[in-house]
């Protein structure tokens, strides 16, 4: 394991992605974890992340000076960099009103294991986001190369294994930056790879059999990736000991839910209840405008449906739900606590009122790493790449009032851009393309009449996490198909607009 200490920085889970790509199990834990802590998890080796403070602000976060006995080898990066520099003897960093931020010229001066088969001919485009930077390195430090803006941009204590880079070579625009990392990893740590999504489904696979033994489990079914993957998991695990609910909440896009259960009916012969719960959703919806309360009544009313159902089966032990890492990582915040956006609620937030124990065998996995998990499973390009789809379905989606009429609206204008993305493979490039459906009506023509119909959005973003999305530059032919198909297609709307707003300011979804 190699244990990244959080400083703040928006790129941490980004460094322990990377880190698992080259091969390596990599987890996240606050900068604040005593060192006794860090001893039991036992790393080979620690990544200080990079984080908005400045070292030198009082009250900035630090570290357990404990870690430096315990003898690893430590990449600091950014403002980890500037730690060691602050906390080790004879460093200095200073504090600079311009932040530098975006690319950079890197350039290597001195021959280093963690620079191996880099070009040492010219120099290297890395990505910079700092404030602070080293004026001089600890002592026993010495300096690795420099930018055009900072002389130390990386440096090293080779006899204690310490080594820190100013730039950020977890982020994709830093040239060779994965040949860094591993250099650090396999050169300098002296690591070898050997996590992979095939010895997780297979380490899974055994814990799972022995922490269920021969009881019974229960697991909501949403037909996202995320939950088949959890179903299939523990199918193949337990066999009939696992029972999946799927809740039709009538909220679905046309057909989903159907295909993934007719899917999984057919090839893992699951003991699946399907509950048609349409009616009782949309009769407690209706009337209902407001983004946040139609939250509440979904969240609340899946769990009773859910607990409804999950209670007719006798002797159920464990709830298995497929919570992921980012969900799990305590996350350090050191701009305050933020405020709640969303109430999301997700299939996998149910309550313990059931007194069921959790068996959720994704927690250590992020997004990719489940896709991943699917391919090792076997299962189709269709759960596979699936996009996200949030909990409260196409209410979020229908602004102003869920009435069966608009749903069937948004359903098939939704369904043509889904088709359309697929067909032109954008649908995988991106991260989410959906429909909004408008409570505004326009006036259009058709033939020789006058229409007065909806407007719909299309909105289709790329985002690698969904904490920032961008919209997606889907090319115009692709989207005159779209905004063609819906206006002839589907009665009801006459207008399609594109939205091209980028989250932050805005949101992924419109409500
Ligand atoms: P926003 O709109 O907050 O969306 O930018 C970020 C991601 O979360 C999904 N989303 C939800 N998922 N319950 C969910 O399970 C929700 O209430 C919910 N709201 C948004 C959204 O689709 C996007 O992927």
């Amino acid at each position: 394991t190699v244990v990244i200490l959080d400083f703040g920085s928006q790129f941490t889970q980004l460094i322990a992605r990377r880190v698992r790509e080259a091969g390596v199990y990599s987890e996240i834990h606050p900068c604040t974890t005593p060192v006794d802590k860090l001893r039991e998890l036992a790393p080979r080796a620690l990544i200080l992340s990079g984080g908005p403070s400045s070292v030198i602000e009082p009250g900035a976060p630090t570290l357990d000076m404990g870690i430096f006995d315990l003898d690893l080898p430590i990449l600091g990066i950014c403002y980890g960099m500037q730690l060691l520099s602050h906390l080790l003897p004879g460093g200095r960093v200073v504090s600079s009103t311009d932040r530098e931020y975006g690319r950079s010229e890197f350039t290597v001066a001195a021959a280093s294991p963690l620079f191996d088969g880099l070009p040492t001919d010219r120099g290297l485009t890395v990505w910079m986001s700092h404030g602070d930077r080293v004026k001089s390195p600890p002592e026993g430090f010495s300096v690795l190369g420099s930018t055009p803006t900072v002389d130390v941009a990386a440096m090293a204590d080779p006899a204690r294994r310490i080594y820190a880079l100013q730039f950020h070579p977890e982020v994709a625009h830093t040239e060779d930056g994965s040949l860094i990392l591993h250099n650090f990893l396999f050169k300098i740590a002296g690591l070898t790879p050997g996590w992979s999504m095939s010895s997780f489904v297979a380490s899974q696979d055994a814990a799972l059999r022995e922490q269920i033994g021969d009881r019974h489990v229960v697991c909501a079914l949403s037909g996202g990736v995320d939950s088949t993957v959890v179903a299939v998991m523990l199918h193949k695990a337990i066999g009939k000991q696992l029972h999946c609910i799927f809740v039709d909440n009538g909220l679905l896009r046309l057909n989903e839910g159907e295909e993934v259960a007719a899917y999984l009916r057919e090839h893992f012969d699951l003991n699946l209840i399907h509950v048609k719960a349409a009616d009782l959703f949309l009769s407690l919806l209706a009337g209902v405008t407001d983004p946040e309360e139609k939250r509440k009544i979904i969240g609340r009313t899946f769990i009773e449906v859910f607990e409804r159902e999950a209670k007719k089966l006798p002797g159920v032990e464990f709830l298995a739900q497929g919570t992921l890492y980012p969900d799990v990582i305590e996350s350090v915040s050191f701009r305050g606590p933020s405020a709640v956006i969303k109430s999301h609620h997700n299939v996998g937030g149910l309550p313990d009122i059931m007194k069921l124990s959790l068996v959720e065998p994704l927690r250590e996995l992020f997004k990719d790493e489940v896709r991943k998990v699917a391919v090792e499973l076997g299962l189709p390009d269709f759960i596979i790449w699936r996009h996200p789809f949030p909990g409260p379905g196409l209410a979020i989606r229908i602004i102003g009032e869920v009435t069966p009429k608009r749903l069937d609206i948004l359903r098939r204008a939704d369904k043509i851009v889904q088709a359309e993305l697929q067909a032109s493979d954008w649908y995988r490039k991106v991260w989410q393309g959906f429909a909004v459906l408008l409570p505004l009506k326009t006036v259009g023509v058709m033939g020789d009449d006058r229409t007065y119909e909806s407007v719909c959005a299309v909105r289709v973003v790329d985002s690698i996490d969904a904490m920032t999305a961008d919209w997606s530059r889907v090319p115009t032919e692709i989207l005159a198909t779209i905004s063609n198909r819906i206006i002839n297609e589907v009665k009801g709307i006459n207008r399609v607009v594109l939205d091209i707003s980028s989250k932050p300011p805005s949101t992924i979804e419109w409500e």
